[in-house]
This record gives C-alpha cells, sequence and structure tokens, in this order.
C-alpha cells in the first residue's frame, strides 16, 4: 500500500556523548553500520512504507548528513568512467532515495521540542516519526502495519516492544488494554524512562510513532520533564488520556529490532546485520564461531 500523503520526521540533533570522540565532529546518525549510515537504513525504511518526503531535524554538523543525500558528480563521474557501476549504484542510491529536507532544533531541549519543529514543513496532517537508534529489519515492516492502523483509526500509533524489566528504565512504558485485534493494544498511560517498581508494563516505546497534528498543540504546553527535556512520551500520555480525542494505540512489535543507541548494542547490531548479509555472511559466520570459542 502506498502512504505517499505521509510526511516522515527524522530528529537526528542529539549530542551523541556516547560515541565522542567520533561524533565530535559528525552526527550520530552518520555512524556506520557494515556499510551504510544509520540514517539511511531509517530513510529507507520511511521510502519502503511509501513515504518520500523527509524532513531531518538536525542540530550542529548538518553538512555531514546533507552531503550524504546530495549527489557527488566527481565521484560518480570517476565510478562512471572505471566503469564501476556498482558502487555508482550504491553512491547514486542515497541522493535518489526521497525528497530530503532540513529544519534546525536550535537549542537541543529534548525529542518533543524536536518535533515540534517540523510543524511547518508537516502542517495539518498526520505524519511518522522515525527514531535513527532503532533500526526495524527491512523483512519486518512495522511502519507500513502503523500507517494502516492510524488510517484505520484515525488515532496516534506508536510502536511497542517487550523488553525486559530490567531495560525498562531506558524507555518510554505503556499501560495497556487490549482490543479485539491481536498486537494491537489501546494505550491507556505512558510515563517516559521509569523505574523498574514504577513502570505499568515492560512495553518499550521503541522509535516509530505515527502522530496526528494535535500533538504540536500538546507540545506547545508540555512542561520539561525526565532529564529537564521536552518529552514527547509526555505529550503523548496527554493525548492517551484525553477523553474526547481518538486516542494513542500501539502496534506491539515482535520482529527483528537493531538498537544502534550504545555503543555495545551498536557493535551488537553490526555482527548481526553483517552476518546475515549474503555477501559479507559466509566468511563472517565461521570466523564469528571460532572466536567465540576463544572467550
Ligand atoms: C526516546 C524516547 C523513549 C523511547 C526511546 C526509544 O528516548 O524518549 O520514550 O522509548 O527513544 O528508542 P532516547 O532513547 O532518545 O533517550
Amino acid at each position: 500500500m502506498s502512504h505517499k500523503s505521509f510526511k516522515a520526521v527524522i530528529p537526528a540533533a542529539g549530542l551523541g556523548t556516547r560515541f565522542l570522540p567520533a561524533t565530535k565532529a559528525m552526527p550520530k546518525e552518520m555512524l556506520p553500520v557494515v556499510d551504510k549510515p544509520a540514517i539511511q537504513y531509517v530513510v529507507e525504511e520511511a521510502t519502503d512504507a511509501g513515504i518520500d518526503d523527509i524532513l531531518i531535524i538536525i542540530g550542529r554538523n548538518k553538512n555531514n548528513l546533507s552531503n550524504h543525500f546530495d549527489s557527488v558528480p566527481e565521484l560518480e563521474d570517476k565510478l562512471r568512467a572505471k566503469g564501476d557501476i556498482d558502487k555508482l549504484n550504491k553512491v547514486q542510491r542515497s541522493s535518489e532515495l526521497a525528497d530530503i529536507h532540513f529544519v534546525r532544533q536550535g537549542e537541543p531541549k529534548g525529542l518533543g521540542h524536536a518535533v515540534s519543529r517540523a510543524r511547518a514543513h508537516v502542517g495539518d496532517h498526520p505524519f511518522a516519526v522515525l527514531l535513527g537508534d532503532d533500526l526495524i529489519d527491512e523483512r519486518d515492516p512495522l511502519l507500513t502495519t502503523m500507517l494502516a492502523q492510524h488510517e484505520r483509526t484515525g488515532a496516534t500509533i506508536i510502536a511497542l516492544m517487550e523488553v525486559d524489566p530490567e531495560q525498562i528504565h531506558m524507555y518510554g512504558a505503556a499501560a495497556i488494554e487490549a482490543t479485539d485485534t491481536d498486537d494491537f493494544v489501546k494505550v491507556t498511560g505512558l510515563v517516559e524512562k521509569p523505574s523498574k517498581e514504577d513502570a505499568p508494563s515492560n512495553l518499550a516505546i521503541i522509535g516509530r510513532y505515527v502522530l496526528t497534528p494535535a500533538v504540536f498543540d500538546v507540545l506547545d504546553h508540555t512542561e520539561p520533564g525526565k532529564g529537564g527535556e521536552i518529552q514527547l512520551t509526555d505529550a503523548l500520555q496527554e493525548l492517551a488520556t484525553q477523553e474526547d480525542g481518538p486516542g494513542v494505540y500501539g502496534v506491539v512489535f515482535r520482529g527483528r529490532r537493531y538498537d544502534t543507541g550504545d555503543r555495545v548494542d551498536y557493535i551488537k547490531a553490526i555482527v548481526q546485520l553483517a552476518s546475515d548479509r549474503e555477501d559479507l555472511g559466509p566468511e563472517l559466520r565461521p570466523w564469528l564461531k571460532d572466536f567465540a570459542a576463544t572467550l
């Protein structure tokens, strides 16, 4: 199904401090995951769901990001002259993927604030938000399911995933009620990064959202929350508990997700993705086994 009427917003304005010094002069969304920057996977996920208008919310180091999605005529000419069509296609792909726009966040005041910066571009329409720290395997089309659920219900849709209760403090956590549809739940409450004791469940928000434009008015009056930042989770909590709105629903995801948010998870994501690839896996997998045996 095509979802051309939706725009996607990708916040990429974080400071990336967990990856210093690699992120000193480069946004963390440009870190390579095997041989593509993390953000290209996310853009491809949006285009695979039929979205071709993408707004990236940037912080410092804008040039790295915009150059990646631009053409590089001198490199392309060289590859064409050498007849290296495979590499030429790789270089051209990122500039032909989608219609990509950029807006600056200004001060880094949190995810909710970053999303509110999309208002002028998005206008009065529902839109998708994709966070670059979570990569969703292309074989498990989560966003397409979420867009279809939004079209059916008119509601805000978030992606939820069961995590180990010990990990819930790293995520937004949802209180839910079942619906008639498997893995589609009504969200009755949300808490950003609760302690294990305070978490309403072990269902964590993973970084995919289909939002309605009503979120912008809510974000306008959302006070700084966890960590002193304006939290998207807090705005969604208000939408979930409004009596007259369409509410918030969750798609429970049971597919393959790769976390690139911290260093160990980032290394795991690279190993998992590379060992699954046809071009790299056959060489990598036996080595991995031998290496694991030495540990
Ligand atoms: C953000 C959200 C959080 C969500 C997480 C998913 O947190 O605030 O609710 O669970 O993304 O990756 P961050 O990881 O940016 O601190």
